[in-house]
């Protein structure tokens, strides 16, 4: 029998990939042979010896201690792509949302209307009051070429905007064979000084932790829309808000609110649901059960 530890709730779908009358699964098994883990901080997680692997239903895997995983011959899986169309659906969505002052306008007309305002005279208004750009014609910097990145260029497309992608870990040419639709891949500096939209899918790493920074900022367009669906660390929140102060950058939407963020002018927050849709939990959990499962059973190592 496996004893498998799960230690966020896991969809349905993805438990029933291992056989019950071989797996014994709940969040109090000890003594586990894996782990199954969405969110929850590992960092502090004492591993028992009998731990073999720990599947990650995501893509990030910044909340497993990787180190001490391979010291101890653990072996960590995630789900790559697994999430990538709900993610993408949620920039498209985000683009939006900075752009068409959704957010503010419904806020707007719900308390003019508890109010008793006269309903045409608040929709005249507000149609003058809430004005944003469209996506078509703009450009898009895609930071980061994984799969979730290359979704959000191919779809941005088809709405009409121009995309640029860059990525740290990729070539010019890797990037570039990656998605057709990426108009070109670029240097940062190109991307920062020429996008209307930069929307970032990198992991955080050392390399990436900090990334738009003031420097960065400060080289980028004035109004600059900017989504962080990737991962908080990735932005350096006193220089956002600093930049938002100043109308540098026009909105910031972030998968990852902080009591510091939200304080901030344009900014709008939401609490990590860029995998938040069935279809992508159970992607998700699929993927990672079966990881497990392969791995246990047969030995054999996919995404890890
Ligand atoms: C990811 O890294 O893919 C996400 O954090 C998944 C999630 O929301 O759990």
């Amino acid at each position: 029998m496996f004893r498998i530890k799960t230690l966020n709730k896991i969809s349905p779908a993805g438990l029933s990939v291992l056989d019950q009358t071989r797996y014994s699964i709940s969040g109090d098994v000890e003594n586990e042979d894996g782990i199954l883990v969405r969110s929850a901080d590992m960092h502090d997680y004492q591993f028992p010896d009998s731990l073999r692997a720990v599947a990650r239903a995501g893509a990030g895997t910044n909340n497993i201690p990787i180190d001490r995983c391979s010291e101890a011959g653990i072996v960590v899986f995630n789900t790559p792509g697994a999430n990538a169309n709900a993610v993408k659906e949620l920039a498209v969505c985000g683009m939006l949302l900075a752009s068409r002052k959704i957010t503010e306008g419904n806020a707007w007309v719900k308390a003019q209307l508890a109010e008793g305002a006269d309903l045409e005279k608040v929709v005249e208004k507000g149609k003058s009051q809430f004005v944003g750009p469209e996506l078509s014609g703009k450009m898009l910097g895609v930071i980061g070429l994984g799969a979730i990145g290359v979704q959000v260029a191919n779809i941005a497309t088809k709405l009409g905007m121009t995309v640029f992608g860059y990525d740290p870990f990729l070539s010019v040419d890797a990037a570039l064979s990656l998605s057709r639709l990426v108009h070109r891949a670029m240097d940062l500096d190109t991307i920062y000084k020429n996008c209307d939209y930069i929307s970032i899918h990198v992991p955080q790493t050392p390399e990436t932790k900090g990334m738009i920074n003031e420097g960065a900022i400060h080289m980028m367009k004035g109004g600059v829309r900017i989504l962080n669906l990737a991962r908080g660390g990735l932005v350096n929140d006193d220089d956002m808000l600093a930049a938002l102060e100043s109308g540098k950058v026009a909105a910031y939407v972030t998968d990852f609110p902080n009591n510091k963020i939200l304080q901030g002018k344009n900014v709008i927050a939401i609490p990590h649901l860029g995998a938040s849709t069935p279809e992508s939990e159970e992607n998700c959990a699929v993927m990672a059960a079966q990881e497990l499962r392969d791995y246990l059973e047969n030995g054999n190592i996919k995404n890890s």
